[in-house]
């Protein structure tokens, strides 16, 4: 018998799930949730692709992997960016090869045809005479640039199920408009594809239950996880006590505290149309200099050059994010993004970049290393107990257990999940 049933009744598993559980394996290995999935949410949610400044030039793409598509990006005129699939045409070919580059027109390696930054056929060789170019311009789909991120949207321009990015964005820019980050420059980009299902990863993200078991200098660095790793009473009441007193100076310089969070909790359709989305902003660490030196890497002062218009650096950060893929941490000085983007059901690529003002020298207002090293750490880290989980997830013998309270992030999550996946497959456009 083969380890896994060809077919599953998905609308069973969605509606059989034990709230306040993990989920069951077939939502963590089928191929079929995977490609429901697909329609539910990666084909019409907005996906975070990379930062602006990876493409800086007229020309210049990078090219977008997302289950099982591949998506060009590339920079047209001024802040222009289009994103086209990379499917030929003619008879469908790739036409980038390379994962990113810089070109003056997208042609296929096959026959030739040669297509402008925007996507419309330029040239195509021996067509017969009723052949039109303007019938045969690339598929694109929607792209939105955002503080100098780039998301894309797989639906074409003009389709209406798609969440309002603008929405979002208003949203979000007050809790980051500070940091200004359209004018920050990657100064690294690390990928781990990892052989996990994206709602692992993701997961993994938002509990920090793990923290004190898998991640010793993140516990040490990032003053929340007394309340959100060891959740204790006191821990909680060390952490607000810490946090009150920054709270009070962050105030003064007229920045950010606190927190909020948008589409949790809607009616069916509206939590259909939204995407949820968060913002707090909070103290790193009271005392970061003796607390890294302590620590093997890392520096408390890795990054000197404000970003964007902090008046001083606080030693706060601000933690936010777009489900399902893009979570940053912005401090004052710098930021880290995570990008979560599945593969395929077991297959998951994750990444980390980095952001400092544009016009920050490294060696004289950051190191590169020193910012970047909890970062690393703490991700290789988590992709070491994502796929520790996934195999054991994959066994025959897997039976979803009981989440802690301090996994009630999950929960939300899993609620969500469930009811955007069971709406979409009773909505009207459902095909
Ligand atoms: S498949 Fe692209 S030119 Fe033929
Ligand atoms: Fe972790």
């Amino acid at each position: 018998m083969s380890r896994y049933q060809n077919t599953i009744d998905i609308d069973a598993l969605l509606h059989t799930h034990k709230h306040g559980y993990a989920l069951a394996r077939d939502f963590y290995t089928h191929p079929a949730v995977f490609e429901e999935e697909f329609k539910q949410i990666f084909s019409r949610q907005w996906q975070y692709v990379d930062h602006i400044s990876r493409i800086p030039k007229k020309g210049d793409y990078v090219v977008f992997n997302i289950a099982g598509e591949e998506i060009i990006v590339v920079r047209g005129d001024g802040d222009t960016v289009f994103a086209h699939f990379n499917v030929c045409r003619h008879r469908g070919s790739r036409i980038c090869l390379e994962q990113a580059g810089s070109t003056k027109r997208l042609t296929c390696p096959y026959h030739g045809w040669s297509y402008r930054l925007d996507g419309s056929l330029a040239a195509a060789r021996a067509m017969p005479i009723d052949f039109n170019p303007a019938d045969h311009s690339l598929r694109s789909c929607q792209v939105k640039l955002f503080e100098g991120m780039i998301f894309i949207n797989l639906t074409a321009e003009g389709e209406a199920v798609v969440p309002d990015f603008d929405a979002i964005a208003d949203n979000l820019r007050p809790w980051i408009a500070r940091a200004d980050l359209g004018r920050t420059k990657v100064i690294d980009h690390k990928i781990y594809p990892s052989r996990v299902n994206w709602k692992i990863a993701l997961e993994n993200y938002f509990e920090c239950y793990h923290c004190i078991v898998s991640h010793p200098e993140l516990c040490a660095v990032q003053l929340h996880t007394l309340r959100d790793a060891h959740g204790t009473p006191k821990g909680r009441a060390t952490f607000a006590e810490h946090n009150a007193t920054w709270q009070a100076e962050a105030e003064s310089l007229g920045h950010k505290t606190g927190g909020e969070q948008w589409g949790w909790g809607l009616p069916d359709e509206q939590n259909f149309m939204a995407q949820a989305h968060y913002a707090e902003r909070m103290l790193i660490h009271h005392d970061l200099e003796a607390v890294y030196d302590k620590l093997e890497g890392g520096s408390a002062t890795a990054a000197k050059k404000l970003l964007g218009h902090y008046a001083a650096d606080d030693k706060g950060q601000v933690d936010w994010g777009i489900l399902p893929s893009f979570f940053l941490y912005t401090s004052c000085t710098s930021t880290v993004i995570f990008r979560i983007t599945p593969i395929n059901e077991l297959l998951t690529e994750m990444s980390q970049t980095w952001l400092v003002h544009e016009d920050a020298v490294e060696g004289v207002d950051y190191n590169t290393q020193d910012i970047t090293w909890i970062d690393e750490v703490t991700m290789e880290q988590d992709e070491e107990i994502v796929r520790n989980n996934q195999a054991g997830v994959n066994s025959r013998y897997y039976e979803p257990g009981p989440l802690a309270k301090l996994e009630a992030n999950m929960v939300q999550l899993h609620d969500d999940y469930l009811r955007l996946m069971r709406y979409g497959r009773r909505a009207p456009n459902n095909e």
